[in-house]
């Protein structure tokens, strides 16, 4: 691999990359704010300026400036190497380039940060930006000095409603242009753009339209100050307060990395962030996905049920085991679901085939929607993969084929996962006993005799397949609340009391015993594509 020297380090560099490229992958950081590694170079900000050695036997190329001197007070003639930025120059082989161990670069990276604040009004103790603004951690790192300019700075619309989802403020605004560069080259709806020049330009909506497309959330998480705001987050929480879990977006079968950001001291879930992953979604996230981070806590089961009552968990366990206990096998459904992780799959699915002699395999999940070409996938579950390799040997049978076998009473009990239908379900009413473990309220709640209250995604670790088979982990963040616990605990607790040897105690007890016949299924194994973030958080 060519390489180049950085600060008189040895970067190895891909042919094309640029030197900001180069030096991110290699993990340092060039300060930047309108370049993104996900977007086209604009390389308006300067930023990212860096001072680069001539090519051997060349003259350096000087710039001619007046400078202070110090002693008189007078401007004297001098010269400063030409800077260039780092996310525009390409890297060539030899090539020396100074960052931080350049006077001029330092120099330069101040007085950026100068321009930039002449007009920014300095409300950083009510931005909600405040903890990660670029803007406060490049003052403090590059310049940490007060205002120079008395004048009054130039005035442009505050709380400016973009859309139905987003809020500009343009005296915070940088014009990196992110924003107008991501509308089109992500979210392929030009709908932004720049008006005016200079100090009065501002980032305005195409006339007659409003920032509604399904990325508006990713448009406002690439700007790098809080010139754009979220109405999802605005004033809800404070970052620093936050904690972020490595999560895996539930919203479809793409399985977006995302960061699940909560605040322990009430254990509550704030948003979804991307997190980058360059085989799946690369620094991106659609709207839904971003937004989904709300069912952690909504429409939630927190207690067990037997019919209308509320018991208590061992009592709603108890009652699970007497529903099926000695029932004839060819009478039992077994539901599984696209919803939930491969682990409680198995665990469900370990309770048919090995203890009850079941093998009407079911699968559940949400109805089909649309993709979008972009992100989005039309089957909006993240695990039908996984389901579908678990099931290898036998395919499960769709939701409309349970009805099929109940209406005609070949089918009279059914264990299930999740609440998600994909088709009106009414038909299961005629069943004798439907044993549901689900964290959620849904279409099949509404006929279960007994429930079990799992934990969602967000109170437990699990996998998901994504529809391009890669077995990803998402990450428990906050902890169950109340009687809800991971559903494969709440189905090894149910064969526990059959009495069957289910003695699982740890999600790693449920990996070990899947690794041999459950493949890429299990994000444990080690036939098990992981992933992970390949570079730094943008
Ligand atoms: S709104 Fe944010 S992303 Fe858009 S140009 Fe201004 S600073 Fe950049
Ligand atoms: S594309 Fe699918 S997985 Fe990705 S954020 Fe959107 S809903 Fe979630
Ligand atoms: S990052 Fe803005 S000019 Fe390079």
């Amino acid at each position: 691999m060519p390489t180049f020297k950085l600060d008189d380090r040895e970067i190895p560099f891909e042919p094309g990359d640029t030197i900001i490229q180069a030096a991110h992958r290699a993990g340092i950081d060039i300060p930047h704010y309108c370049w993104h590694p996900g977007l086209s170079v604009a390389a308006n900000c300067r930023m990212c300026l860096v001072e680069i050695g001539p090519p051997p036997g060349r003259p350096a190329m000087m710039l001619d400036i007046l400078k202070q001197d110090p002693k008189t007070g007078e401007y004297i003639p001098a010269k400063k190497p030409k800077l260039q930025p780092a996310c525009q120059q390409r890297v060539a082989e030899g090539m020396e380039v100074k960052s931080e161990s350049s006077e001029h670069v330092s120099e330069a990276r101040g007085a950026v940060q100068e321009l930039l604040l002449l007009n920014h009004p300095v409300d950083c103790p009510i931005c909600d930006q405040a903890g990660e603004c670029r803007l406060q951690d490049y003052w403090l790192q590059h310049q940490g000095k007060g205002k120079r300019m008395h004048d009054e700075p130039v005035h442009k619309p505050k709380a400016q409603v973009f859309g139905p989802t987003i809020v500009y403020d343009g005296e915070r605004c940088i014009v990196c242009t992110r924003c107008v560069r991501f509308c089109e080259e992500v979210a392929k709806d030009p709908v932004l753009d720049v008006r005016e020049r200079g100090n009065l330009n501002e980032i305005v909506v195409s006339p007659g339209r409003q920032l509604d497309h399904g990325y508006t959330l990713m448009t406002e998480y690439v700007c790098p100050v809080g010139a754009l705001t979220a109405t999802d987050f605005r004033f809800k929480a404070r970052v620093w307060f936050l904690r972020s879990a490595r999560s895996v977006c539930q919203g479809c079968a793409t399985g977006c990395n995302a960061f699940l950001d909560y605040d322990p001291r009430n254990e509550t879930v704030y948003r979804h962030r991307p997190r980058e992953n360059l085989k799946v979604n690369k620094y991106w996230m659609c709207d839904e996905g971003m937004l989904d981070y709300a069912r952690a806590h909504e429409d939630r089961f927190i207690n067990a049920y037997v019919g209308e009552d509320e018991v208590s968990l061992e009592a709603g366990v108890k009652a699970a085991a007497k529903a099926l206990k000695g029932v004839d096998p060819e009478r039992v459904a077994i539901v599984l679901s696209a919803q939930h992780s491969s682990e409680d799959n198995f665990a469900l699915l370990t309770l048919a085939r090995d203890f009850l002699g079941s093998g009407n395999l079911f699968i559940s999940g949400n109805a089909e929607g649309e993709g979008d070409g972009v992100l989005k996938h039309a089957d909006k579950n993240p695990n039908t993969k996984g389901v579908e390799q678990l099931c290898s040997t036998t395919p499960p049978a769709s939701m409309s084929e349970l009805l099929e076998a109940v209406a005609a009473g070949k089918i009279t009990h059914a264990v299930a996962l999740g609440s998600a239908a994909p088709i009106d379900v009414e038909g299961l009413s005629s069943l004798k006993k439907l044993v549901l473990v689900s964290p959620f309220d849904g279409a099949l709640a509404g006929y279960a005799d007994v429930l079990l209250p799992a934990a969602t995604w967000a109170e437990s670790t699990g996998t998901f397949v994504n529809f391009a088979g890669l077995a990803q982990e998402s990450e428990r963040a906050v902890r169950p609340e109340q009687d809800a616990r991971p559903a494969w605990k709440l189905i090894a607790a149910v064969g526990r009391e059959l009495g069957y040897a289910m003695d699982w105690q740890r999600l790693s007890d449920v990996r070990l015993a899947m690794a041999p016949d459950a493949g890429a299924a299990v994000a444990g194994s080690a036939a098990a594509e992981v992933s992970a973030p390949t570079g730094a958080a943008e």
